[in-house]
This record gives structure tokens, C-alpha cells and sequence, in this order.
């Protein structure tokens, strides 16, 4: 039987201590969230993990990102007239790391247990957030994009953020405006111009509203920062911005965006490196897979397939019927 652990950790020590002996201990452990922690979420609308990946595991995977970074491919989405990168997409299908990451069950168990349901990836990245070069992410939901490009149905998606560097509040963390999920899909127009990657954005005298009915200068908008290995699981509704990075301390950070596989995507209107078509659901790998060898699938190894890049506007149940 699972032994199940609540993840309602206090300290970063507390949790490198727990995972420590986790990591050699041989049973079977099934992350469930706490009373506590659903009320936090359904309040707040994300809950953060500081320090819940060890600085070994968390090695594993900085190491890796110069490499991935340097490939000159479609994946690697560059700054805006700069040659640093921006976003690196769909790393889990052609980088060993990056594939155990996103099967590993510390990230997976709370999100299933908070929807009741297996996930599939439905999006992977690494942003870069450079320093002195990062540019801005301007304020959207997630959900609006998923909505509006790829025609996910519902909202039963989630978001994980897990740092790979150190974040502050000089190197562009994320900002959250709480309770702001509450609202459901709200007013975007599509920005193609800001940056260098279209968003769906909010306009600021909502989001001035949105902040002023959070509270205002009193918590109406927040910042989670905490040290490399930091978790964050935050709803595909909340509202979420970030800025410049104008530091000299990069912030690399890997989003990855598990949907349940009963709310899979109904276009494949971007690319399929941007928006995943494998609806499979993700098995995970025991709690030490980022550290020890376990054999994970990468079907993009030798490069992105051509399908990857195909797109259609139109809804791909429509397509198959056609054909
Ligand atoms: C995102 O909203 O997808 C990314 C935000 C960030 O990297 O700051
Ligand atoms: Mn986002």
C-alpha cells in the first residue's frame, strides 16, 4: 500500500531533511496535499514549495540547460532582437533530465490529487529570464491562451513552476494577484508585438482592479522567491506577470503545464512542441529518479519530427472526421 506524506513543509530545511530520506527509503510514496493546503489553493489560487528539489537534484538539470540552449532550433524561442533565449520548449522529449522531471511524482501526485484524475504534459518549458537581458512576461492567465489558440475545454489545468536558480526581487520573479483564479477566463487581446512570443494579455485597468480588490498594497499582488529547487503550483485562471530582469543573476526556471487528460486539447492550431498532442497519461518514476538511472523515452533525441510542425485552425475532431 502508498504511504501517503502531507507536503505541508514549513522550512526549507524541514523539506531537504524529508527528502533526504525519501530518497533512500524503498516504498512506495504517494504526495497527497493537506486539508490546509486545498483551502490555501482554492483561497489563494497556488501554493509554494520552497527548496522541495535538493541542490544534487536541481544540479542535474542546471547543468543541462547551456546545451539546450545553444541548439539552434525551432524549440528555442529567442529575447526580441537578441540572441539569448526567451523560452526553450518540449525539453522532456529530447533531454534525459527534463523527461525524468516530468514524471516525477513530487511535481505530478499533488496536481492529480487536486483534480482527482491522471495529467498529460499539455506544455513544457525552460525560460530563461537572462540576466540583464530577460524581458518581460506581461500580465495574462495561462487559460486564455489554452482557451483562445488550442481549444482546451475547461480549466483543469495546472501550472508548476520549479526554480533552477536562485529567485529575488531583482531578477524578474513571478507576480501572482491572489484570489484572481476566482474570476474564471477574463478580457485578453492577443499581443503579438511586446515580445518576442504572442500572449493573450489583460488590460491594465483590470488588472489595477484585480490588485485593488486583492488588496491592493496590501498583499493584492505577490512574489514567491526562495532558493533554487523552489516549487510552485499555481491555477491555469490566475493572474500572472513578470518582469525585466535587469540583476546580474539569471533566473531559469522550468513551467510545465499538466492538464487532465479528460480536458485535452480539441486544436492543434501551434505547433506541437508549443501545445502537446499525447494525451497519454504520465506514469512517474520513483521519488530518486532525477538522481539515479532509470530509463525514460525521447522520441525528439535526433530532432523535432515534421509533423511537429504541422497546424490547422481547424478542430482536429473535424479533421479526422474528414479524412
Ligand atoms: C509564463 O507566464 O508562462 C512565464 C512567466 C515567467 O517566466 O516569468
Ligand atoms: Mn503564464
Amino acid at each position: 500500500m502508498a504511504k501517503c506524506i502531507g507536503l505541508g513543509v514549513k522550512s526549507q530545511s524541514e523539506v531537504a531533511i524529508i527528502y533526504r530520506i525519501l530518497n533512500t527509503a524503498i516504498v512506495e510514496i504517494e504526495m497527497k496535499l493537506t486539508p490546509e493546503q486545498h483551502a490555501q489553493f482554492d483561497k489563494e489560487g497556488y501554493l509554494f514549495f520552497p527548496g522541495l528539489f535538493s541542490p544534487e537534484e536541481t544540479r542535474v538539470m542546471v547543468e543541462e540547460v547551456p546545451r539546450l540552449y545553444s541548439r539552434q532550433e525551432a524549440f528555442n524561442v529567442r529575447e526580441k532582437g537578441k540572441d539569448v533565449v526567451r523560452t526553450n520548449f518540449a525539453a522532456h522529449l529530447y533531454s534525459e533530465p527534463f523527461a525524468k522531471l516530468a514524471r516525477h511524482p513530487r511535481m505530478i501526485d499533488p496536481v492529480e490529487d487536486l483534480f482527482g484524475e491522471k495529467l498529460y504534459m499539455h506544455q513544457f518549458k525552460i525560460n530563461g529570464k537572462m540576466a540583464f537581458e530577460g524581458d518581460v512576461w506581461q500580465w495574462h492567465q495561462d487559460y486564455g491562451t489554452w482557451l483562445n489558440d488550442d481549444m482546451m475545454p475547461t480549466e483543469r489545468a495546472m501550472n508548476v513552476a520549479i526554480f533552477l536558480d536562485d529567485v529575488n526581487s531583482f531578477n524578474g520573479p513571478l507576480m501572482f494577484i491572489p484570489g484572481s483564479h476566482k474570476k474564471g477566463v477574463i478580457d485578453a487581446k492577443h499581443d503579438l508585438t511586446t515580445t518576442s512570443y504572442p500572449l493573450w494579455t489583460v488590460d491594465n485597468d483590470l488588472i489595477a482592479q484585480l490588485v485593488q480588490r486583492a488588496g491592493g498594497k496590501e498583499g493584492g499582488i505577490v512574489s514567491p522567491t526562495g532558493p533554487a529547487g523552489s516549487m510552485i503550483l499555481f491555477h491555469s485562471c490566475l493572474v500572472h506577470a513578470s518582469a525585466s530582469n535587469l540583476s546580474p543573476w539569471n533566473r531559469v526556471s522550468v513551467y510545465l503545464s499538466l492538464c487532465a487528460v479528460s480536458n485535452h486539447i480539441k486544436r492543434h492550431k501551434r505547433p506541437e512542441y508549443i501545445a502537446h498532442r499525447d494525451f497519454t497519461p504520465i506514469e512517474c518514476l520513483p521519488d530518486d529518479g532525477l538522481l539515479n538511472n532509470y530509463p525514460v523515452d525521447l522520441p525528439w533525441a535526433k530532432g523535432l519530427q515534421a509533423s511537429a510542425l504541422v497546424t490547422t485552425d481547424v478542430p482536429f475532431d473535424q479533421v479526422q472526421k474528414a479524412a
